[in-house]
């Protein structure tokens, strides 16, 4: 057959011109290197542009991802260029250590400054702590900054007219505080601003509309406080208004879009509470609402974009809380939403910016390290990948790049220096 074929062909091009390029064989291999050299060019473009082109949301940005143990130089070092690899991997959210406090605490607090960073203040390691650190989200570095006048733990630190107020707490000795500092950010010093009326720890605060600090509550020098005070930023003075009619403490208290203020449960002496009272800053009045479906104390309460508020876990004395409820602020009522995988007292709730409610730890042994997501769409929740580290008594800050700081808390009852970002 073969033969015959080589002989036919022999017969043909014996009828055609002796031209090289048009012997049979000559042709066919042309067209076969072509042919490859073609397959070859497509197979190298798609190599190029399809397969290894991660894609977007998969990205993990590799010098976000570098351990930063190396970040917590308190004298910034000249950097190497940034690595600009990128890996392709099915992980959306989770967890990165970042730079260690220069001190390990629980019970301290955290506030966001307009620059972005975030000041840490005061807690607790054995000695009561009067440190305050500063967190830079861009170098990922901790720096110690001026100390406050009186070490403190379980006080309350929040944000006005760009300086950060703290007010009471517990401090050497077990001794209850009155006093107050400001810590201005341009100075990085604090200065005493008064006394509150009533030395308290374990209180809350909420600022108004009006730029006044509400403080409520808490543990004073001789048990719970129903008593509330107006903490007025042009005067630097502080007023006793009209109490609540429980006493509480390690209650919660929530800023409502409407601007009155939401008190939550808390400690009521031997009992945990389930009463909800609503501050109404026009009239300057407290009035007693529905109760919630159960009593909690040191549970933790978010203000979702919807309007409603979530409040999660907590301890009703007896038993740790997984349970979650909603309040609804037009109808002022409360029903019970999906529960927590995990019962959860000590915990930290943020809310996230896609709406979504992150809760992470507990002094529960098995939910230490553990983080799950509330979903307001669905009212369900999902648990999460675990923080690298156990925590309860830490706290939890949205930094402006949408990841959450968490720092130190307490694990295996040892304060902790350790602090992990959240990221989605
Ligand atoms: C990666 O992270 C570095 C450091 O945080 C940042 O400067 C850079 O813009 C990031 N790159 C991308 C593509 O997100
Ligand atoms: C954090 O605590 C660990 C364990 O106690 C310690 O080894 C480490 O030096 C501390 N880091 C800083 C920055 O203080
Ligand atoms: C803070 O506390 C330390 C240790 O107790 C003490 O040495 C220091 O003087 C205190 N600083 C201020 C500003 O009170
Ligand atoms: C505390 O919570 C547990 C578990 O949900 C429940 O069984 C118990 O009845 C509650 N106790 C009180 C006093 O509410």
């Amino acid at each position: 057959m073969h033969n015959n074929q080589v002989h036919s062909e022999s017969v043909i091009e014996n009828n055609e011109p002796q031209k090289w390029w048009h012997r049979r064989w000559v042709v066919i291999a042309g067209i076969s290197f072509s042919f490859l050299i073609i397959i070859a060019v497509i197979l190298s473009l798609l190599l190029k542009f399809v397969i290894l082109v991660p894609k977007g949301s998969e990205t993990i940005n590799v010098t976000d991802a570098l351990p930063s143990s190396t970040t917590t130089e308190a004298t910034p070092i000249s950097t190497p260029p940034l690595l600009t690899t990128t890996t392709t991997t099915n992980r959306q959210s989770g967890w990165l250590n970042t730079g260690s406090m220069n001190y390990a605490r629980r019970q301290h607090k955290a506030s966001v400054l307009a620059s972005g960073k975030v000041l840490i203040t005061g807690g607790y390691n054995g000695p009561f702590l009067n440190s305050t650190e500063l967190y830079d989200p861009s170098t990922e570095i901790w720096t110690v900054t001026n100390s406050m006048n009186h070490a403190r733990r379980d006080h309350i630190s929040v944000l006005i007219n760009g300086k950060v107020l703290v007010a009471g707490g517990i401090g050497d000795n077990n001794y209850r505080l009155d006093g107050a500092e400001l810590y201005d950010p341009s100075t990085e010093t604090w200065a005493t601003t008064g006394s509150m009326n009533n030395a308290r720890y374990s209180h809350t605060s909420s600022v108004l509309r009006n730029e006044k600090v509400l403080v409520i509550g808490g543990v004073g020098s001789s048990g719970l406080l129903n008593i509330v005070e107006l903490y007025d930023p042009s005067t630097e003075t502080w007023t006793v208004i009209d109490s609540m009619k429980h006493a509480r403490g390690y209650h919660t208290s929530s800023i409502l879009k409407n601007g009155k203020v939401l008190v939550i449960g808390g400690l009521g002496g031997k009992i945990a509470l389930n009463s909800v009272e609503l501050y109404d800053p026009l009239t300057e009045t407290w009035t007693t609402i529905d109760s919630m479906n159960h009593a909690r104390t040191s549970h933790t309460a978010s203000l979702l974009k919807n309007g409603k508020v979530l409040v999660t876990g907590g301890s009703n004395i007896s038993h740790e809380l997984n349970s979650a409820e909603l309040y609804d602020p037009p109808t002022e009522t409360w029903t019970t939403t999906g529960s927590m995988n995990t019962p959860r007292v000590g915990h930290t709730a943020s809310l996230l910016t896609n709406g979504k409610v992150l809760v992470t730890g507990s002094n529960t042994g098995s939910s230490h390290k553990s983080a799950e997501i509330y979903d307001p769409s669905t009212e369900t929740w999902t648990v999460t990948d675990s923080m690298n580290h156990g925590r309860a008594y830490h706290t939890a800050s949205l930094l402006k790049n949408g990841k959450v700081l968490h720092t130190g808390g307490a694990q295996n009852n040892m304060a902790s220096n350790t602090t992990e970002l959240y990221y989605d």
